[in-house]
């Protein structure tokens, strides 16, 4: 509570680092290295072209419990999400990413948040959203949920396991493009296995995105893949193509955005 309270206020908070404590414990709450804060503070000093602003990228799957054993879950690994954010602070912003569950350190020189489900995802967007220049929604988030959530592991012998319950997930990234406090620009992800340009589209507006990026993800592409292939669409301008490395689409995206990002900020 605290350290959101730091970020709210606009303070970057940098670390912890994860690894063995002076109690003896291992895990999070070492200060960071000499060489990272360094880094870090260097990442602040420079003043990128995205100095001033703050962006706020989701990443990763979302975990829906089942039973204590169990969960809904999907095939993102965060890697898009992480280089979107990666290279927003390398621009120079403030950058707040949160996250579903990824094997993955955090990016340095940003502020991330660990969630599981969806319902923790919107709320740790909602209570950083003011002052949130641009909105980036690269998380893979379940759509849906099961309804009840066992305190016991199911067993198929007494339990019935033929079929699941659903409740139906808050949609983020509308709950974002909808909030009284919009971010001056908000941009989702379109993943489709078919259809994907009208798709795309139609999630475009009933989203009430400034800008879509669809990719397709049949045949295994894309989730937990290095490299991707996706399209930029917007209202009016033509549709631009990325492709490579998901930290050169990134960094070709911003190329694309900054100096709209700068003018409508
Ligand atoms: O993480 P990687 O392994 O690198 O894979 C990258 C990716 C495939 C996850 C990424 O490129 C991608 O496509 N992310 C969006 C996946 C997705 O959920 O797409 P969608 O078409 O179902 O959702 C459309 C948009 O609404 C997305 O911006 C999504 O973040 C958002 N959404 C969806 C559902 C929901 N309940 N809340 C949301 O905010």
């Amino acid at each position: 509570a605290n350290i959101d309270t730091l970020v709210t206020q606009g303070h970057l908070i940098l670390g912890p680092a994860s690894g063995i404590q002076a109690c003896g414990d291992i895990g999070p709450g070492r200060m960071l290295e000499p060489n990272d804060l360094v880094h870090a503070l260097e990442q602040q000093l420079a003043a990128g072209p995205l100095a001033g602003q703050t962006v706020m990228v989701t990443a990763g799957p979302t975990h829906e419990p089942l039973d204590p054993v169990r969960y809904l879950a999907n095939r993102s690994s965060g890697k898009m999400g992480f280089a979107i954010a990666a290279e927003a602070a390398r621009l120079g912003a403030r950058v707040i990413l949160i996250t579903g569950p990824v094997h993955m350190d955090a990016p340095r020189g940003l502020h991330c948040i660990r969630v599981e489900t969806a319902d923790q995802m919107l709320e740790a967007v909602l209570r950083d959203l003011s002052g949130v220049d641009l909105f980036i929604g690269a998380a893979a988030v379940c759509d849906v949920r099961p309804t009840t959530v066992s305190e016991e592991k199911l067993k198929k012998s007494k339990d019935d396991l033929s079929s699941i319950a659903l409740t139906e997930n808050p949609d983020i990234i509308l709950q974002v493009s909808t909030h009284p406090n919009r971010p001056a620009t908000v941009i989702g992800f379109a993943a489709e296995t078919s259809d994907l340009d009208a798709r795309a589209r139609e999630k475009l507006d009933r989203k009430a995105l400034d800008w879509i990026i669809a990719n397709d993800v049949s045949q295994g592409q894309v989730f937990a893949k290095d490299h991707t292939a996706c399209r930029l669409i917007g209202h009016s301008a033509e549709d631009i193509h990325f492709t490579g490395t998901k930290e050169t689409v990134a960094r070709e995206l911003f190329d694309q955005l900054l100096p709209i990002l700068i003018e409508r900020t």
